[in-house]
């Protein structure tokens, strides 16, 4: 299987427009050695024909001009992707399906809590219908695997994991399975298997042994400290309250990686203000010491 990562950054992107913490203002000035990072987007295939775009993000235009496979050319109009798999209904998940509108109908597949979020709060099931159908839902069963007919020998698992429903959520204080999935994917001809999870608050034990057998696991990197928002005087929310779990500190997301001997790991869905960002940072250090990665735009990965 092939995977491509579109956009390696959380919400925001990196830099973010507005922001000017230590790591946004760093790039800007050229006195920090990072790389600009697109919001959170990865692509799937068995064949690197027929891809199967996880998440959309704002950022979806640009992501397809960065990868000449998603624009394989074939008709007059024309699309690499030919399956949506939302992994939540956050709006770094999910806007880039309006910028998708001139080729709807598109096959969409997420669990009922994200349809019914984006048929409500954020409706843009409702609004994409007037576009030639719009996006045609496939339901995501929280107990079962599922295929995609474009890509036949890839086999999707779902795992809900617990994390918090976005804002305009109907059910914003009343969390439900399914807000949120993490994704196991397999590849039944060469046996490669993935997970990912770029919303990832807690690993239980059931979930560290899926992650102990897979091959290669893209996961929650959003920020390094739990209180990293409050440390760089940007934000009084904790990584915790949104559902992402941090590197460091006891129980953090370096402890859980350091368990797992298989896999190759790699972070994603990068917060700007994660001191990770700065190549030349003693958490990056850190990271390479524990043989962790981290992703980045334009990042392809083959299982
Ligand atoms: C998240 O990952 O917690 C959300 O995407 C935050 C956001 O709205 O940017
Ligand atoms: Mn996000
Ligand atoms: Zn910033």
């Amino acid at each position: 299987m092939f995977v491509q990562i579109l956009g390696s950054a959380a919400g925001g992107g990196f830099p973010q427009w507005n922001c000017n913490c230590a790591n946004c203002a760093g790039f800007r000035s050229g006195s920090l050695r990072a790389k600009a990072r697109t919001q959170s987007s990865i692509a799937i295939s068995d064949d690197g024909v027929n891809w199967v775009l996880c998440n959309a993000s704002p950022d979806i235009r640009a992501q397809l001009q960065s990868f000449a496979p998603m624009q394989p050319g074939r008709a007059l109009r024309d699309t690499g992707i030919s399956a949506i798999i939302l992994m939540d209904s956050q709006i770094d998940h999910t806007t880039g399906l309006l910028s998708l509108r001139e080729g709807c109908p598109h096959q969409v597949w997420c669990t009922d809590m994200v349809h019914e979020d984006l048929s409500t709060g954020f409706p843009l099931f409702t609004m994409l219908t007037h576009w030639n159908g719009g996006l045609s839902w496939n339901r995501i069963e929280l107990d079962r695997s599922f295929t995609i007919p474009a890509c036949p020998s890839l086999r999707f698992t779902p795992l809900p994991l617990r994390s918090a429903a976005p804002p305009y959520s109907p059910h914003r204080f009343d969390p439900h399975p399914g807000d949120n999935i993490g994704l196991i994917v397999e590849d039944l001809n060469t046996g490669g298997k993935l997970f990912y999870a770029p919303g990832l608050g807690k690993v239980d034990a059931p979930l560290l042994e899926i992650m102990a057998g897979s091959d290669c696991l893209l996961v929650d990197g959003t920020m390094w400290d739990d209180d990293e928002m409050q440390r760089r005087g940007v934000g009084t929310r904790t990584g915790r309250e949104m559902g992402h779990l941090a590197q460091n500190g006891p129980g953090g997301m370096l402890e859980v990686l350091e368990q797992l001997p298989k896999p190759r790991k790699v972070l994603i869905h990068i917060n700007n203000t994660n001191p990770i960002l700065d190549e030349d940072s003693p958490e990056r250090a850190e990271l390479g010491r524990r043989k962790v990665e981290v992703a980045y735009d334009g990042m392809s990965i083959v299982l």
